[in-house]
């Protein structure tokens, strides 16, 4: 069994970073500018953003973080997006979900250029990704492709079985890993909460990719022997001997599950810290007008 160590790798890449953001300012280029709005205050979007605004300082990225009240208007978030869309210092922004009820968050991720689009989730950068064409990806499926890229998983020909069909993750990994690319040309079965007998689909799994969002699911007993396990679950499950009561759960029960698997990522460890990476790679692809 070997990890897939994102803790590791994120650390590698980010170092890349920093090197080509270090050129370009020694260049007369100005840093890569990442913005961030945040709607309302959900203790772990805070956490994300803020974790986020970090990562940009450790790799010399200018960064913005604008606050909303949880009672702004659509229409007044909008107008904000549309001064970032115009802002010129500003290369890439995103918009922390999830948002109040009263927003259409559809309408929202539309109304964000998608030059400056590095959560990849508007229709115009989706729809390239379904088409192969250069786009953002979003930033999970992103993180996850650079995991089996970098450690060599062979993907070509095999049976990947995603489990959660969600806009951020199951559905574009579905995409991706069907894709004539590489990592791509999988055999891919997209399973979800309307799917009997998921054990089924399961066993056969040559890779699984688990976004569910609940603790322990994939037991020792719906896999197959040789597996490569991509656990995408990180839920907060109370435990009051840690320092802030909660432990991170994936979906996976590590412990039970990791002997029968060639390859596995951790929770934490794993598919987490390549995430936010792979939105400091896209903030770099918008300052350097790669995707149009
Ligand atoms: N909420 C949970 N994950 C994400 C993400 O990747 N981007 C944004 N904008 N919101 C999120």
């Amino acid at each position: 069994m070997q990890l897939l160590n994102g803790k590791e790798l994120s650390r590698i890449l980010k170092g890349e970073i920093k090197t080509k953001v270090d050129k370009m300012v020694e260049n007369g280029a100005r840093a890569p500018h990442l913005a961030a709005i945040l709607v309302g205050s959900n203790g772990a979007s805070e956490t994300y953003v803020n974790h986020k605004v970090k990562m940009c300082q450790e790799v010399g990225f200018e960064s913005t973080l604008l606050r909303m009240p949880e009672t702004v208007s659509e229409k007044e978030l909008i107008e904000q997006i549309e001064r970032f869309n115009k802002a010129d210092f500003i290369d890439g922004f995103i918009v922390q979900l999830p948002l109040p009820r009263h927003i259409n968050a559809d309408r929202i991720l539309h109304a964000i250029d998608h030059r400056k689009d590095v959560d990849g989730f508007h229709p115009v950068n989706i729809g390239r990704m379904a088409l192969n064409q250069a786009c953002y990806l979003p930033a999970t499926p992103y993180g996850i492709m650079q995991l089996l890229e970098l450690y060599n998983v062979d993907t070509s020909g095999k049976h990947c079985v995603v489990v959660g069909r969600s806009n951020i993750v199951g559905t574009p990994m579905s995409i991706l890993l069907s894709r004539n690319s590489s990592p791509g040309n999988c055999t891919v079965t997209l399973c979800h909460s309307r799917t009997q007998n998921i054990e089924k689909f399961t066993r056969e799994a040559d890779i699984l990719i688990v976004a569910l969002g609940k603790p322990n699911f994939i037991r020792a007993n719906m896999v197959k022997e040789g597996v490569v396990i991509i656990d995408v679950g990180i839920t907060r499950v109370p435990d009051s001997t840690r320092k802030w009561g909660y432990r991170l759960a994936g979906d996976v029960d590590f412990e039970g599950v990791s002997p029968k698997c060639s390859f596995i990522t951790p929770v934490p460890g794993g598919v987490g810290p390549m995430t936010v990476v792979s939105l400091l790679l896209n903030t770099l692809k918008a300052a350097n007008k790669e995707i149009y």
